[in-house]
């Protein structure tokens, strides 16, 4: 494994990765949400290699990563809504799930057999370089093992695969810090799959409309869940999963825990936490989200054997907050 930061070797990073993917390997790649485990999209051997290297327990459908929209329209079928998100939201934290073009060459595994397919282009301008060089879509989940916290910084992905990844690009920490946001655009129906970097209110203020409620029964998948579980309301599955064990909506601090806070809030027995982090004094929620993976991992090390974690506004990117945070302290299979 090689990790090139970008800013002592942009030009250096760009060659090796793309060279890499050409070989069929798995490569590291910075996004603004997480990092991504990449393999050629159109490379069933490579995107197998992803599935191994996570220890996914079946297979669900991969997101594709495209430079631009134009790379993403040879793939898949945009009307004016899609067009009209792509266009407000890109590059960045949006994955749109359209109808796949019969004639695309993206394989079979990438979309779990599905007819649709996950899109998206991400922000930084390596890894667009990276995508745009190489000339065919990147699957890439997020670079952690299955279940595990997603990577937020270089030194995660090595930490948690670096023995199954040819090239780790470090861009360093990822700005937005949880997943994109995915929105399915099928059938003249728009659905929130997964709440993610743009918020619910920004996706409605681009439709014009609020955004259609899930029909249970017609979802595949539950595009939330990195297993793929059958869409079941109220079922939650473990995700996002720390060592320690995660309490919600915490109003006292027991001996022996660790501390995940917010907006200056010290809550009884914050003194004696055995670690703590605020995820945003100021009570910023963009602030919070970025630092929430790098937050449970560092509360993680300390070795506490509960994370204790205050009551989250779920306004705006709270949403996602909360959703990823509910995940973490979801019972374990
Ligand atoms: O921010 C992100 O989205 C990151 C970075 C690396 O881009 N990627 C990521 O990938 O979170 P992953 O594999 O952890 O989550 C992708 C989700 C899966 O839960 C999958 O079910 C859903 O996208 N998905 C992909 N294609 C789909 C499709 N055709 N229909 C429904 N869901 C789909
Ligand atoms: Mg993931």
């Amino acid at each position: 494994m090689v990790m090139v930061k970008i800013e002592d070797d942009r030009e250096g990073a760009i060659e090796a990765a793309v060279a890499a993917l050409e070989a069929g390997g798995l490569v590291a790649l910075p996004t603004e949400t997480v990092y991504g485990l990449g393999a050629d999209a159109t490379d069933p051997r490579a995107v197998a290699a992803i599935y191994a290297a996570k220890g996914r327990p079946r297979f669900n459908p991969l997101i594709a990563h495209v430079p631009d929209l134009a790379a993403a329209e040879t793939h898949g079928v945009f009307g004016p809504t899609a067009r009209a998100l792509a266009a407000a939201f890109w590059p960045g934290p949006l994955t749109l799930v359209v109808p796949k073009r019969p004639e695309s060459a993206i394989c079979d595994l990438v979309t779990a057999g599905l007819d649709s397919i996950g899109l998206r282009v991400p922000a930084p301008s390596v890894t667009r370089e990276i995508l745009a060089r190489l000339g065919r879509p990147v699957a890439a989940p997020s670079a952690n093992r299955s279940g595990r916290i997603s990577p937020t910084r270089a030194s995660d992905v090595a930490e948690d695969l670096g023995a199954a990844v040819a090239v780790i690009v470090d861009a360093g920490p990822c700005p937005v810090g949880v997943e994109s946001t995915i929105v399915a655009v099928l059938d003249g129906r728009v659905t929130l799959l997964r709440p993610g970097g743009v918020t619910r209110e920004a996706i409605e203020t681009v439709i014009g409309r609020p955004l259609d409620r899930p029909e249970a029964a017609s979802l595949a998948v539950d595009a939330s869940a990195e297993g793929a579980a059958p869409l079941a309301p109220g079922l939650l599955t473990s995700h996002y999963a720390p060592n320690a064990r995660v309490r919600l909506d915490a109003d006292r601090v027991a001996p022996g825990e660790a501390l995940m806070t917010f907006a200056g809030l010290r809550p009884p027995g914050s003194a004696q936490a055995v670690a703590l982090v605020d995820l945003s004094p100021s009570g910023d929620p963009v602030e919070a989200a970025s630092r929430l993976f790098g937050a449970l991992r560092d509360l993680d090390a300390s070795g506490a054997g509960t994370i204790a974690v205050v009551p989250i506004p779920e306004d705006g990117l709270g949403e996602a907050i909360a959703d990823r945070l509910r995940r973490a302290a979801a019972p374990r299979p």
